[in-house]
C-alpha cells in the first residue's frame, strides 16, 4: 500500500481505510494502536468508520468523548477481537488517560484501538503506532493522506 495517498473523494478515502484495516497486524499480547492526525472535518471519523466496519463492527457508531473510549466486540471471524475508539481532543494529561483506562486498553490482546487527535496525546502512544495524517487538498473533496508508522 503506498505511504501516500490522494483522495478525491469521501468515497475514496473509505477505499484507502479499507485497504489499511486489512493490512493491520495482530498481536496476541497487546493492541494495535491506530492514530489519526488532522484538523476538524478531514475526515478521521469516516476514516475510523469504515475501518471498523472492514474489520465487522456493525450498526451506528457513536462518536467518543474524551469521557469514554468507546469499545466494539468483534464477531468471531474478525481477526480481531476488540475494536476500540478514542477521542483525544480534549486529554490533557495521563490522568484523563488513566480515567477512560487508556493504559490498560493498550494491554488488550488482540484488540485495535482507532485514536482520533492522535497528535495530543502522542507520548504515551506505543512506538510501533501506526499513524494517519490527514490534510484538506485544494477542493472541499480532496484530500492528501499519509500512512506511517510513528517513529
Ligand atoms: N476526500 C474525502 N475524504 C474524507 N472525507 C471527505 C472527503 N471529501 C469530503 N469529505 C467529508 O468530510 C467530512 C469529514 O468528517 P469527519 O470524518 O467527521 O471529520 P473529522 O473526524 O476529521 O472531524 C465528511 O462529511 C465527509 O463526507
Ligand atoms: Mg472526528
Amino acid at each position: 500500500m503506498k505511504r501516500t495517498q490522494f483522495s478525491k473523494s469521501a468515497r475514496e478515502t473509505r477505499r484507502i481505510a479499507e485497504e489499511f484495516a486489512l493490512k493491520l497486524s495482530i498481536k496476541e499480547t497487546r493492541a494495535t494502536v491506530v492514530g489519526l492526525i488532522g484538523e476538524l472535518g478531514v475526515g478521521k471519523t469516516l476514516f475510523v468508520q469504515r475501518a471498523a466496519w472492514v474489520l465487522g463492527v456493525r450498526g451506528r457508531m457513536l462518536s467518543p468523548t474524551f469521557l469514554i473510549a468507546r469499545a466494539y466486540p468483534l464477531p468471531r471471524r474478525s481477526s480481531f477481537k476488540k475494536l476500540y475508539h478514542l477521542d483525544a481532543y480534549r486529554i490533557k494529561n495521563k490522568r484523563d488517560l488513566d480515567n477512560i483506562h487508556f493504559f490498560r486498553i493498550l494491554e488488550s490482546s488482540r484488540a485495535v484501538v482507532f485514536i482520533e487527535w492522535a497528535d495530543r496525546i502522542r507520548r504515551y502512544l506505543p512506538k510501533d503506532a501506526y499513524i494517519i495524517r490527514m490534510k484538506h487538498g485544494k477542493s472541499s473533496q480532496e484530500r492528501n493522506i499519509k500512512l506511517s508508522s510513528m517513529k
